[in-house]
């Protein structure tokens, strides 16, 4: 079998290397078009390029998989913690009981963070959102830990990625609590990694917080299922901007402004809001009329993917988890009846249908999130909390390969 594409134009003929990875499509390694030819290939969007190697996520669009250093996402969210595929993503193996324990150890010794980020906080007015203030939180990190302002060695990168997921709940919990005036809550070493954050954000002092194991493992749930997602607009930014060599709070403050855009994780905040304004289900019909109409801006937020094209997987843990929650915790039935309604008609339609647009994550974790009491503006920020150890294995594996600077050409149309 050839393992050589042959391009062939004006008469020229050029050959190019083909690469075949461990699983998926093959690549045409295109890096020495421009030195060959003399032209650049042009792909906006770049649906059909690949922009690095990577051991860690595979995802099969056609089949609906999702896999995270081999293992199947729904086996990880049937058998495992959030913690376990933190550890998976970042130390390549998932932990012993005891090594699980000592991960959850050294997390909770970061959780806490400086106490001048309090002022940082303060200095928001009441209706910022709080994807504001996480990204603004994050590149101010930077100015707490200045020791990682170079990351030349790998034991520093693994201490960075530490405090980042450690102290990501906390500051989510506290641009929460600072925006309703509530007063602060500092991590309790008694909890776990998720039961933590959810106490961060209920807890009010002289009130004992209700926190059912079926809240916490939901909400553990949610946060692995959005853990890491191969090359997605937000991780491409990370990896992007660490070829410049930016230090790591800088790389995840811009994937976090990336990942607020209403098209990727802004998606699931959408969802509710979808809901919320379609109301009662004999509404639905007019809003699927706007969403195929070309002329109205209105898309059905929570359906389509770039990559899946026949169901999302975590969609289908999530659908489980969201029936479980309804008898559990109660869903609002009313949000219940518009989000089925809206299926039935949208997995029937020729218009989705054909063009390969079901449920994402995002439009059954808007849902649970709702179920769960969080803040429909907290619902971006869940989704950072859940990226973060993405986003850092991602800009670790980068940094452990010879690094070039992401530089993109174009085809320039001006005058
Ligand atoms: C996430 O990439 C990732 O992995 C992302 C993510 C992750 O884990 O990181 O999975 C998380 O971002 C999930 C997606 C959340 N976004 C939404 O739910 C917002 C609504 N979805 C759309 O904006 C859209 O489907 C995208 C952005 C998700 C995907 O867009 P693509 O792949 O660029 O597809 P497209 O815009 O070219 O659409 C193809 C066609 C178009 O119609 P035609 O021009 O062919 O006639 O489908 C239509 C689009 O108009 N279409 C929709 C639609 N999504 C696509 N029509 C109505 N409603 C929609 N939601």
């Amino acid at each position: 079998m050839t393992n050589k594409a042959k391009l062939s134009y004006d008469g020229k003929e050029y050959e190019f290397d083909v690469l075949e990875g461990t699983r998926g499509p093959k690549v045409i390694n295109m890096s020495s078009l421009y030195s060959q030819t003399g032209m650049f290939a042009l792909d906006e969007g770049l649906t059909s390029t690949a922009t690095c190697k990577s051991e860690i996520t595979y995802i099969n669009g056609e089949a609906g998989e999702l896999r995270h250093r081999g293992y199947e996402i729904e086996w990880l969210a049937e058998n495992k913690t959030f913690l376990d595929v933190v550890h998976l993503l970042l130390y390549k193996e998932l932990p012993s009981k005891e090594r699980l324990d000592a991960f959850r150890y050294e997390l909770k010794k970061r959780s806490f963070i400086h106490e001048g980020m309090h002022k940082l906080f303060d200095a928001f007015p009441d209706d910022a959102h709080p994807m504001a203030i996480m990204q603004a939180s994050v590149a101010a990190l930077s100015t707490f830990y200045p020791d990682h302002l170079n990351m030349d060695k790998h034991e520093d990168y693994m201490e960075m990625a530490a405090r980042i997921i450690a102290k990501i709940p906390t500051i989510a919990a506290s641009a929460y609590r600072y925006k309703h005036g509530y007063p602060m809550a500092y991590p309790n070493l008694d909890r776990g990694f998720t039961e933590n954050f959810l106490y961060m954000l209920r807890t009010y002092p002289y009130d004992h917080v209700e926190l059912r194991p079926i809240e916490v493992k939901a909400l553990d749930t949610v946060f692995m299922l959005h853990a890491d997602h191969e090359q997605n607009a937000s991780t491409s930014v990370v990896r992007s901007v660490g070829s410049t060599h930016a230090h790591p709070y800088s790389c995840i403050s811009s994937a976090i402004g990336a990942l607020w855009g209403h098209a990727h994780g802004g998606a699931n905040e959408g969802v509710i809001r979808m809901l919320e304004m379609i109301a009662t289900p004999d509404r639905v019909d007019e809003f699927i009329k706007r969403a195929k109409d070309k002329n109205d801006p209105f898309r059905l937020m929570g359906f389509g993917h770039r990559v899946y094209k026949n169901f999302d997987p975590r969609a289908k843990v999530l659908k489980k988890l969201r029936d479980q929650l309804v008898d559990e915790i109660g869903i609002d039935a009313n949000f219940m009846k518009v989000a089925q309604r809206i299926e039935d008609i949208a997995l029937n339609d020729e218009y989705f249908v054909s063009r390969g647009l079901y449920p994402n994550v995002d439009f059954h974790s808007g849902l649970i999130l709702k179920a769960l009491g969080i803040p429909n503006e907290m619902f971006a920020v869940l989704f950072v909390i859940g990226r973060i150890p993405g986003w850092i294995s991602q800009l670790v594996e980068q940094k452990e390969a010879p690094l070039k600077i992401v530089r993109p050409r174009q085809l320039y149309v001006g005058k």
